[in-house]
């Protein structure tokens, strides 16, 4: 088949990890007999620099042309500590979600068995852990209205919800839980906001449409310390915005490294695949950032385009990868492959293996693509 897919590299990290997601992309084009035609648009800090706009009308279009986006990661220090900077890289990303109704956010966490010794956490608590965070993107606090007053000695950000906003990301995170364990938690504060207790409503009468979900709530407060204390106990979390960009940050590091999480955001247009971390600057251009997390995007990209065995392909890959030890600075400081030669491994993994998914631990490889 042929799909038509929008890259946006953005900044920092961003161009080297997703130029590994589009070699592995065309790995599994030429495997299974695909043609995927890549359109490049500006977005960031990287899109300021060029046109004064972090993000171009072009770019829009080409997303809403496209059938997915790839993205890699927004952010540059410069913009961190300026508080008073007028054009900042984030408004970008925040543009693009608001523009293309990227109103859910789908962040899986799992663990590796390989990388559990990574973890802060203890072994044990690491077992049976594999939930999904749903965090609803394009409202709240994030998109109300922002105010800072004349003397400049006092700012509000309102958070607002509307029913509708609150139901469409609902159904999708119901949808979801009836594919998998069959648990969904609310997580809100709905003992302080008016808006949480809107969500537990508008969730309270989504449920009775899901006899099969078991549904709990949970304040955002009690949420993150049980996220440590018992992550095994989740199934799919659903939240707000900002609960959900908090909590996100937080659950990656029960898997041992945040460089390792995708991440699918999807609404009514062309859905966005993008590795949760960030544009990690110090590592820029340095060939060491690991290039997983953009690498298992594509593989939610291709699930997205139904493309089921291609994913499983890439996720076999990425494992094989994993238990050899082929892995980056972030997972093993002393023995250690760069973004380019996993990136090689994976490709290489993907157009090698045409038959089973399932490998074994010894199997050979292409030396020359780690030199
Ligand atoms: C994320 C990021 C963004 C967010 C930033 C870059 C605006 O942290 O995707 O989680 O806060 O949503
Ligand atoms: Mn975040």
């Amino acid at each position: 088949m042929e799909k038509k897919i929008a890259i946006i590299m953005g900044d920092g990290i961003g161009p080297e990890v997703t130029e590994q997601s589009i070699k592995v992309l065309n790995a599994i084009g030429r495997r299974f007999g695909h043609q995927f035609h890549y359109t490049y648009g500006l977005m960031g800090a990287d899109a300021i620099d060029k046109t004064g706009n972090p993000l171009p009308d072009e770019t829009i279009v080409t997303c809403l042309e496209s059938d997915a986006i790839l993205f890699g990661a927004i952010g540059h220090p410069k913009y961190d500590n300026d508080p008073t900077a007028k054009v900042r890289p984030e408004q970008g990303l925040l543009k693009l979600r608001k523009e293309l109704q990227l109103f859910a956010n789908i962040r899986p966490v799992s663990t590796y068995p390989s990388l559990q010794h990574l973890s802060p956490l203890k072994t044990k608590q690491l077992k049976d852990v594999d939930f999904v965070i749903f965090r609803e993107l394009t409202g709240g606090i994030y998109f109300g209205k922002k105010e800072l007053s004349e003397d400049k000695t006092q700012a509000s950000d309102l958070c607002v919800y509307s029913k509708h906003e609150i139901e469409r990301v609902s159904h999708l995170a119901f949808q979801y839980a009836q594919k998998r364990k069959k648990k969904l938690t609310l997580v809100d504060k709905a003992n302080v906001l008016e808006t949480s207790r809107l969500w537990r409503k508008v969730v309270q009468e989504i449920a009775l449409q899901y006899p099969d979900i078991t549904v709990d709530y949970m304040f955002v407060d009690n949420a993150s310390m049980q996220i440590i204390l018992y992550p095994a106990q989740f199934d799919v979390v659903l939240t707000e915005n900002m609960f959900g960009d908090i909590i996100s940050d937080e659950a990656s590091v029960l898997t041992g490294s945040l460089g390792l999480l995708p991440s699918a955001s999807v609404g009514n247009k062309t859905a966005l695949f993008e590795p949760i971390h960030g544009s990690y600057p110090q590592a820029a251009g340095k060939n060491i950032a690991n290039p997983l997390g953009s690498i298992l995007s594509s593989a939610m990209l291709l699930d997205h385009f139904q493309f089921t065995a291609e994913a499983a392909a890439v996720r076999a890959a990425v494992e094989w990868t994993l238990a050899n030890g082929f892995v980056s600075k972030d997972i093993d400081a002393i023995n250690n492959y760069s973004t380019t030669a996993i990136g090689d491994l994976i490709t290489d993994h993907i157009e090698r293996n045409t038959g089973s998914e399932s490998h074994g631990t010894n199997e050979s490889f292409n030396k020359s693509t780690i030199i």
